[in-house]
């Protein structure tokens, strides 16, 4: 176990990365992996320590993946600072930050996607079609060039944990996705790099997205079943935003994604909504209590 916190060594390459987890690999030591865009933060730092607690070398991967990316979405813009990045990281004790350049990811020539099934159909998949392709593509080629044995993901992307999972199970790959609960500012909003392109009154108004899904898990614990009201008094409480605009608000299956109409068991209530033009997703489990 590298217990000592100094500055992660970058690899851009594949190759190098390969030949420095060789020896960890043949000494039986594990891999834990965390992939990201960078722009990091709580959130992300919450699942590098997870990785740090248990496994002995962590790989931080920073990619900001172009095929995940719709025409009009925010690529070009996508806050990108490696260096800040990277001094983040240090005080954890990551051991290789990835850092691979579009080519090496993407040679010319590359033609071989993963598309995931039902799983991405729905809500992200619908607004964000080729989404989840992008995302299932680059992980399963992360995965690939990394070779971890345990996966870290947020909560806070459900629905691509799901398709993470699923593509996981589907493809035999030897490793553990390990999810981490979402880590959220002090007043609610869940931590994500797209926050830092909201207005300080736009920043104000999107406490609405979890002010809705705390109100929605306090209906359901005290005995609320019908998934109708729930959509409804959430929809009232983001409406109360002035500049924002509901791509969808859903209580659905926690396993399937799909909508469910009673609350008898848990579920996950999932949105999207656009404040002032920036698009923000968030989730949470309601669990009803007379529910195990
Ligand atoms: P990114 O948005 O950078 O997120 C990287 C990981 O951090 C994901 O697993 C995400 O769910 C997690 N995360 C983000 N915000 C979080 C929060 N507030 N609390 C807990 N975890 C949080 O997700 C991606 O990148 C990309 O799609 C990727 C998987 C790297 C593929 O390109």
């Amino acid at each position: 176990m590298s217990l000592h916190k100094h500055t992660p060594r970058i690899v851009t390459r594949t190759h190098e990365l390969r030949l420095a987890l060789k020896g960890v690999r043949e000494g039986g030591r594990t891999i834990g992996f965390v992939p990201t865009m960078g722009a990091l933060h709580e959130g992300h730092l919450s699942l590098v320590r997870a990785a740090r607690a248990e496994c002995d070398t962590v790989v931080v991967s920073i990619y900001v993946n172009p095929t995940q990316f719709g025409q009009g979405e925010d690529f070009d813009r996508y806050p990108r600072d490696l260096d800040a990045d990277t001094q983040r990281l240090s005080d954890i004790g990551v051991d290789w930050v990835f850092a691979p350049t579009d080519t090496e990811v993407y040679p010319p020539g590359f033609d071989t996607w993963v598309q995931p099934g039902k799983m991405a159909a729905s809500w992200e998949g619908k607004c964000r079609p080729g989404h989840f392709r992008g995302v299932a593509t680059v992980v399963l080629k992360l995965f690939s060039m990394v070779g971890p044995d345990r996966a870290y993901f947020g909560e806070k992307d459900y629905q691509q944990l799901l398709v993470i999972r699923r593509m996981v199970s589907d493809f035999n790959l030897p490793l553990t996705i390990c999810p981490h609960p979402t880590v959220r500012e002090p007043d609610g909003l869940a931590m994500s790099s797209r926050n830092a392109y909201l207005s300080p009154e736009h920043r104000r108004q999107a406490r609405v997205l979890s002010q809705s899904l705390f109100w929605a898990s306090e209906q359901v614990a005290s005995g609320e079943q019908s998934a109708e009201k729930l959509v409804t008094g959430m929809r009232q409480i983001i409406a109360k935003a002035p500049d924002a605009a509901i791509d969808y608000v859903a209580i659905v299956d926690p396993d399937t994604l799909v909508p469910v109409s009673t609350v008898t068991t848990p579920v996950q209530s999932l949105l999207a909504v656009r404040i002032g033009g920036v698009r923000l997703i968030d989730n949470a489990r309601l669990i009803p209590s007379a529910s195990p």
